[in-house]
């Protein structure tokens, strides 16, 4: 792929919007009602979650008087010098030390192009002999990053990253001869600068260079969350109405909205195309897709114009999002009425009647997860296809459904059950483990392809990733029990700083810095910091999560777990 020599169009004006202006998620609620014809209903809105678990925090001084915590535009504070993180500022305590040693760590992370921010690189490790792609930004890894200078008042980086990576989304791209759909956004860039001809250069990889060359299936949603983000934290509505944003929204989203044959309104998607970018069984729906992929679409249906083009593609949302939040949170889900019922599920069930609808063969339910299914608590399950169950417990995909209320409160609240009820599984002793239980023997050599970075309780097979600690954070903030997200942050600040941020951590406890693990990983460090700032100041769960829809309540209730 030509290394294109990218024109600068970050900049321009930024308006502030009116108040009325915002997006909110009640004007998103009004397109699904309008779009389906229901009258619209008078509700009075109840108190969100966010709103609720804000009013349980038990610190003070932080949070705004009066202020809907959740349709809100956060106003930031005044933007101070680069180098002052306005949150520990604001912070009537002390902060932590950790603080000020991550700003400066995340600051020296930074990548410029042509004079101006555009991202943050995966790692800045020299003493690693190996820098493989972690000098590059890595779209996903960018979103913690992004966050933190969100929270911190610093919007402008944001916005050069969005330009940017939107610019990388209209490059041809090709895996050897075959051609890549419009919309995919890059899975990392880099800049290169010739400081002899004075010239800085974007390379990009759309998964071509990629370990088993699978193209980024996430960064497209975590492009459309992050736009919605930016609107929320600024106010400033024309960038996410620009011509081009809505353009990129539109590519973003043809790409899974197209019809095919799918019988599921889930995305099937191939190993390794997002987090977990190898081999390691989660081809097929895997779950962090599937709620990346609805909390996109929510997003992206509050951003896009009512105008011939965004009209088309919204009423398609809507109806995805129908037939998504339907069958997630009826297949997907598993407690423990939900396991005992698959447990004696019949087999070879034809036609509308079955039970079973996948012929899901109850001896492939795997032994661990009879032990590890407490009678209070529950999550969404790895993966869900004809005769395969994955009953892995993966937090991305859980904390992400939590955030975009694609889990109803019920389910929300049996996930933080849970995570209480299993603390040292999925927990441990440095937060938090990527997925649960790790693959071992030969299963391991049939699933990951022997993968040695992959083995038992390491990397992205059953390893601790401190990143998550933010979508932990934010998760347990939106259901109201942030005393667990307090427990995972002083485990947190008990190990980083002092093991130089490690990327992940190994052992069935997370105690070990992971074998192959780089140090000051970028997203570590930023996701300690979003962590900080959301315990500090709950307002800025606006920017990351959604509330539920009442359209998409569920018709039915499957066990009474939910309604504990
Ligand atoms: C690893 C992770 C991936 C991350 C990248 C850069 O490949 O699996 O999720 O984006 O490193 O940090």
């Amino acid at each position: 792929m030509d290394a294109a020599v990218a024109t600068a169009t970050v900049g321009g004006d930024m308006r502030k919007a009116p108040s009325h202006a915002s997006i909110t998620e009640q004007d998103a609620f009004d397109d699904l009602s309008r779009l389906l014809d229901k009258p619209r209903l008078n509700i009075e809105r109840q108190r969100s979650f966010d709103d609720r678990s804000m009013s349980e925090f038990s610190i003070g001084g932080n949070i705004k008087a009066g202020m809907d915590g959740y349709d809100a535009v956060y106003s930031p504070g005044i933007i101070s010098g680069l180098d002052t993180p306005l949150s520990s500022a604001r912070n009537s305590f002390e902060p932590h030390p950790m603080v000020g040693e991550a700003w400066e760590a995340l600051r020296r992370s930074l990548v410029y192009f042509k004079g101006q921010p555009v991202g943050t690189i995966a790692a800045y490790d020299h003493a690693s002999e190996e820098v493989l792609n972690y000098d590059q930004v890595f779209v996903r890894d960018f979103v913690p990053s992004a966050l933190a200078f969100l929270m911190n008042g610093e919007h402008e980086i944001v916005k050069n990253f969005l330009l940017r990576t939107l610019l990388l989304q209209g490059w041809e791209k090709k895996v050897d001869r075959f051609k890549l759909g419009e919309g995919v956004m890059p899975a990392s860039f880099k800049v290169l600068h010739d400081p002899n001809r004075g010239i800085d250069t974007v390379v990009a990889d759309f998964g071509e260079s990629a370990i088993g060359r699978v193209a980024p299936v996430d960064s497209g949603f975590w492009w459309i969350i992050l736009l919605r983000a930016y609107t929320k934290s600024t106010g400033d509505i024309t960038l996410a109405e620009s011509a081009q944003c809505q353009k990129g929204m539109r590519l973003i989203l043809s790409l899974c909205l197209s019809e095919g044959f799918d019988t599921f309104p889930t995305l099937l998607c191939a190993d390794g195309c997002c987090m977990i970018d190898r081999r390691m069984g989660v081809y097929g729906y895997p779950i962090e897709i599937q709620a990346l992929f609805f909390m996109a679409l929510r997003c992206a249906l509050s951003l896009l114009k009512h105008d011939a083009e965004g009209k088309e593609v919204i009423e398609r949302i809507v109806t995805r999002l129908h037939a998504l939040s339907y069958h997630m949170r009826t297949y997907f889900w598993l407690d423990f009425q939900q396991l005992n019922d698959i447990y004696r599920f019949k087999t070879e069930e034809y036609s509308h009647t079955a039970v079973n609808k996948f012929n899901v063969i109850p001896d492939s339910i795997p032994d661990w997860v009879f032990d590890f299914m407490p009678s209070r608590g529950g999550y969404f399950i790895g993966n869900v296809s004809p005769a395969r169950m994955d009953f892995r417990w993966f937090a991305l995909g859980n904390c992400v459904a939590i955030l975009c209320s694609l889990a109803t409160p019920e389910q929300s609240t049996a996930i933080m059950d849970l995570l209480e009820e299993r603390w040292e599984e999925l927990i441990g002793e440095t937060p938090m483990k990527i997925c649960y239980p790790a693959i071992e023997s030969h299963e391991w050599r049939i699933v990951t392809g022997c993968d040695p970075k992959n083995t038992r309780w390491s990397y992205h097979n059953g390893g601790s990733w401190p990143v998550l600690l933010w979508l932990l954070t934010a998760a347990c903030i939106k259901v109201g029990r942030p005393q667990i997200a307090r427990r995972a942050m002083d485990l947190a600040e008990s190990r980083l700083l002092k093991d130089g941020w490690p990327e992940y951590y190994d052992g069935k406890l997370g105690r070990y810095v992971g074998k192959q693990a780089r140090k000051f990983q970028t997203w570590s460090i930023a996701g300690y910091l979003v962590a900080k700032m959301l315990l500090e100041d709950p307002s800025h769960l606006g920017m990351i999560s959604l509330e539920e829809d009442r359209l998409m309540k569920p018709l039915i209730k499957r066990s009474s777990s939910w309604t504990c």
